[in-house]
This record gives structure tokens, C-alpha cells and sequence, in this order.
């Protein structure tokens, strides 16, 4: 990771007691602590509901250090003393206004006692309906004037609810931020691997001619998981696979993967491309919705030993819900590399492996001149793996030694774990450090935002309106429903399994 001139800051956190702060946040500022990446005047203030004093509050912090950076906190114990005395805490009612006169306060004299400019980073970890609300009350007393050092708001997913709803937040936060103050998180983004696709594509020489229409018959993208909705029912029941992945995550991989190479690496002409790539995407109609869209929902199934609860028995969830934990879909995107190329995404909970990767199914040879004598069907594929066991792949045919010219499919890899001394870094931290130097390279931006929800809407809405379009039921443990073969309109083309290795054996 670069560490650029990094500027005395402050990080305030809203929901400083929640799930993510606890599990990714915290856990995130302590690794660039322990990497010597903060500032060095740097504090972070947790800001929650919760009335407490600082010393409970940092005794907190390393409970939750304890359990969520386990490994870096055994192996450096006497850093998380030095690292707690960067941590600060102010009770904020995110809904009460006087609680942000007292923030603002808190803040004016830590920065005088501290010597701190106030730049300052405001993450919002807080359920989505209050970042309007957060946002208003930081304005109201004028918390985010850059007078006295840059201000600048992070939005966790889910950005809007809708199209219409993504809109009007945009409009609330913009009220009081421009866009370069605002930075919309989408951890996919923040991914080693996934920004890895750039480089594989645009350092090589021989990647890029073949990437487009002419060589590529049709791309993958599958993110599956192996566990269910847990304590989230509540949640994703509101959300669904479509909001919670595809709007954001795995469209934003789908626009790096197909964007046109920038001229120059930098944040503007990166997300022009990308952008690009998203305004693009085929709209799909009410009427073609049932055929190129495949939403399914997990029924009770065998995990092990263990019986797995169906969706409907998750706690949270409505027990006649119809909301999908799956879905797979068919994307054109019309534009002069893609034309007709179909890009097969999908995403579901309760899957058998927990698996992210894009796979680049290429055209065949113009002439199959050993067809006679393939013991499989060569398949030309690119993959790239971005969790778990990231890296890349080829896979080809090879000649059999031995008499005559048997042909076999094998498969050539890179993988990231044979990069000695290097680790992969967690994605919140490569974001929140970005944030920090103002880099909004990885951020989604407003108009990526938009363009993605102006494509996921019509679907979502179809769902609601027509009764007649399918729900169809999977069981746990399994691929989703069979049905989502049907998207790729050839009996013998079907997803491709992927294992939690890729390793050739
Ligand atoms: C989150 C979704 O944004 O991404 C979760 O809300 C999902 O439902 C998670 O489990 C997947 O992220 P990752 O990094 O584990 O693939």
C-alpha cells in the first residue's frame, strides 16, 4: 500500500458500536496503525448511541481487536496500548441535533489539545435511513465547512433503496457535500483481486487484443456463499440478492472487467470508463424478465450432519416472503467490444462453496482439427479468482505424451499465496486509507451509482408487479435452482463449478 503524505487527520465513526466498525473498521485502522500508514497525528473518535467514558470505550475497542484482528493482535501486543491512546469516544444520538453541538465541541477541543487540524473523515456506519439524517445535523452546525481542514463523508452500501430513492439521497448529501467530499464504499472495490482484473488486463500485451467480441463467446461472474442470512434476516429480507449484490458489488466487478483502458491511471478518467461500461448494459424489460433473470430462494437442506433452516425460518424474515437469496442473470452490453457477448452473473446464500470469480469462456478454434481425439471438450478459459485461493488461471488444451495426439484440457495458474512475504491486504483498509489521502479511485461515484440502479430497478419492480414471474425454491448445500442453466439457451452449456481451489491437482 502507498503512503503518500499523509495529512494530520481525524476519523469519526457513526455506529462506532455496530457489527462493522467491531469486525472491519476497527480492525482496519489498527493494521495501517501496526503498518505505520495513519498520520502522524491521527485520532479516531467512535461516535454511538452508547453513553460511556473513554477508558470503557477503549477497553472496547480491544475486546474488539481481541476477536476481529486476532493475529496481528497476538503478534503485537505492545502496540495495542499505543494504538488505543489514538482512540476517543463521544456519545452521539445520530437523530438528536444537540448531540452534534456536543460532537463539534468534543472535536474543537481535542483538536486544540491534540495540536490535530480538523480534516476530517465522518464514516458512516449507521443503518441507511439515518445518513440523510447524520449528513443534515453535521451541516446544521457547520461540521462540514473546510475552512479550518477538508471534510469528507463515507457512505456504506446500500446507496438508495431504488432508483428514485438513490437520487434523492444524493441530492440530501450533496445539500451539504460536494462529490469530491463524498465517497461511496463498495468493499469489492477495495479488493486486491478485483483490482487486480485492471492490471492483468492493462499491463499485459496479451490479454487486451483478445478481449472483446471477436475471441470472447461469454463471461461468468459467480460470487457464492455457504452460509445463509443469520442474524441479517431483517435486513436483507428488505434487501434481497439483488439489491445487497448485484446493484453494487458484482456490477462494479462486471464494469472493470468490460470498461475500455483509460488513458491515464487516474481516479476521474478511471471511473469515466467504468461508467461507461454500466450506462451501456441492455436495459431488460418487464416482458423479458422471466427469461433473462432467475431469482431463487433457499428451502431447508442438509449442510454435513446439520439441517439447514430455510430462509422463511430465519429469524427476521417474513414467513411468506418472497424475497430472493439468489439470483442469476444475462447481461448485454451494447457497445462496440461487448455487441453480443453475454455476461452470466449470479449470487446466493446457502450455495456449497463460498466462491468470487470471473470466468472468460473463449471462442474455439476456427477448426477443431483434433476433435476426433479429445478426451474433453478444450475449453479456452481465462479465470480470474478474486476468494478464495485469488489468482489467475488458464485453462487449454494439451497434447497427451505418448503416441498419436490426444488432447486434454489442463490449466495453468497464478496464485497470490505463492507471492512470498506479501499479504493480500483486507479491503476496508485499502479504502479507508485512500480516503484518508483523497484518493477516490475505488469509490463508487454518483453517476456509477445511477446508472446501476437504472438497470437493477425495472427488474425489481417486475418481481413486484407480476405474480406470474417465478420464485423458484432451492435447497441448501445445492447450486440454486436449476432453472438458472436455462439462461445460457443451449442444453449443453451450463455454469461452471467452481471449487475452492483452482490449483491444477
Ligand atoms: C456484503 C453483503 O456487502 O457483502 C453480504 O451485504 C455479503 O450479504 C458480503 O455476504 C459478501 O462480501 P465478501 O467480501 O465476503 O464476498
Amino acid at each position: 500500500m502507498k503512503k503518500n503524505n499523509i495529512e494530520d487527520q481525524i476519523l469519526v465513526i457513526f455506529g462506532s458500536n455496530g457489527d462493522l466498525a467491531k469486525r472491519k473498521l476497527l480492525p482496519a485502522v489498527f493494521q495501517l496503525f501496526l503498518d505505520g500508514l495513519l498520520a502522524k497525528n491521527f485520532i479516531v473518535i467512535g461516535a454511538g448511541s452508547q453513553e460511556k467514558d473513554e477508558l470503557t470505550n477503549r477497553h472496547d475497542v480491544q475486546e474488539s481487536l481481541k476477536v476481529f484482528a486476532n493475529k496481528s493482535y497476538t503478534e503485537f501486543p505492545e502496540k495495542v496500548n499505543l494504538f488505543l491512546e489514538h482512540v476517543y469516544y463521544q456519545k452521539v444520538n445520530n437523530q438528536t441535533e444537540t448531540d452534534f453541538e456536543l460532537l463539534k465541541n468534543y472535536i474543537e477541543n481535542l483538536s486544540i489539545k491534540l495540536d490535530i487540524k480538523q480534516n476530517i473523515v465522518y464514516y458512516f456506519s449507521i443503518p441507511p435511513f439515518l445518513y440523510e439524517v447524520v449528513a443534515a445535523n453535521l451541516v446544521k452546525q457547520g461540521l462540514n465547512n473546510e475552512e479550518n481542514g477538508w471534510k469528507r463523508i463515507i457512505v456504506e452500501k446500500p446507496f438508495g433503496y431504488s432508483y428514485d430513492s438513490a437520487i434523492d439521497l444524493d441530492k440530501k448529501l450533496h445539500a451539504g457535500f460536494n462529490e469530491e467530499q463524498i465517497y461511496r464504499i463498495d468493499h469489492y472495490l477495495g479488493k486486491e483481486t478485483v483490482q487486480n482484473i485492471m492490471v492483468t488486463r492493462f499491463s499485459n500485451g496479451f490479454f487486451e487484443p483478445i478481449w472483446n467480441r471477436k475471441y470472447i463467446d461469454r463471461v461468468e461472474i459467480t460470487s457464492s456463499e455457504k452460509i445463509g442470512v443469520g442474524n441479517r434476516g431483517g435486513y436483507y429480507d428488505t434487501s434481497g440478492a439483488m439489491r445487497d449484490m448485484i446493484q453494487n458489488h458484482l456490477l462494479q466487478v462486471l464494469a472493470v472487467v468490460a470498461m475500455e483502458p483509460p488513458a491515464i491511471f487516474d481516479s476521474d478518467s478511471i471511473r469515466n470508463e467504468t461508467v461507461k461500461v454500466l450506462q451501456a448494459i441492455r436495459p431488460i424489460k418487464a416482458a423479458e424478465v422471466a427469461q433473462n433473470v432467475v431469482r431463487g430462494q433457499y428451502i431447508s437442506g442438509q449442510v454435513g450432519d446439520q439441517i439447514q433452516n430455510a430462509y422463511r425460518q430465519e429469524s427476521g424474515v417474513a414467513p411468506n416472503s418472497k424475497t430472493e437469496t439468489f439470483v442469476a442473470l444475462k447481461i448485454l452490453i451494447d457497445n462496440w467490444r461487448w455487441g453480443d457477448v453475454p455476461f452470466y452473473i449470479r449470487t446466493g446464500k446457502q450455495l456449497p462453496e463460498r466462491v468470487t470469480e470471473v470466468v472468460i469462456h473463449l471462442k474455439p478454434a476456427p477448426h477443431q482439427l483434433f476433435k476426433q481425439l479429445c478426451l474433453t471438450e478444450p475449453n479456452n478459459m481465462i479465470i480470474l479468482r478474486i476468494f478464495p485461493d485469488a489468482g489467475v488461471a488458464i485453462d487449454f488444451g494439451m497434447k497427451i505424451p505418448g503416441a498419436g495426439f490426444k488432447v486434454q484440457n489442463v490449466n495453468m495458474a497464478f496464485h497470490y499465496s505463492d507471492l512470498i512475504d506479501k499479504k493480500i491486504s483486507e479491503a476496508y483498509e485499502r479504502l479507508l486509507l485512500d480516503s484518508m489521502v483523497g484518493d477516490s479511485t475505488l469509490y463508487a461515484r454518483a453517476d456509477a451509482v445511477k446508472a446501476s440502479w437504472k438497470f437493477v430497478d425495472p427488474i425489481l419492480q417486475a418481481w413486484k408487479n407480476d405474480p406470474e414471474i417465478p420464485l423458484y425454491f432451492y435447497e441448501c448445500n445445492t447450486w440454486g435452482p436449476n432453472e438458472s442453466n436455462m439462461l445460457f439457451g443451449d442444453k449443453f452449456i451450463k455454469w461452471r463449478e467452481p471449487f475452492s481451489k483452482f490449483k491444477t491437482e
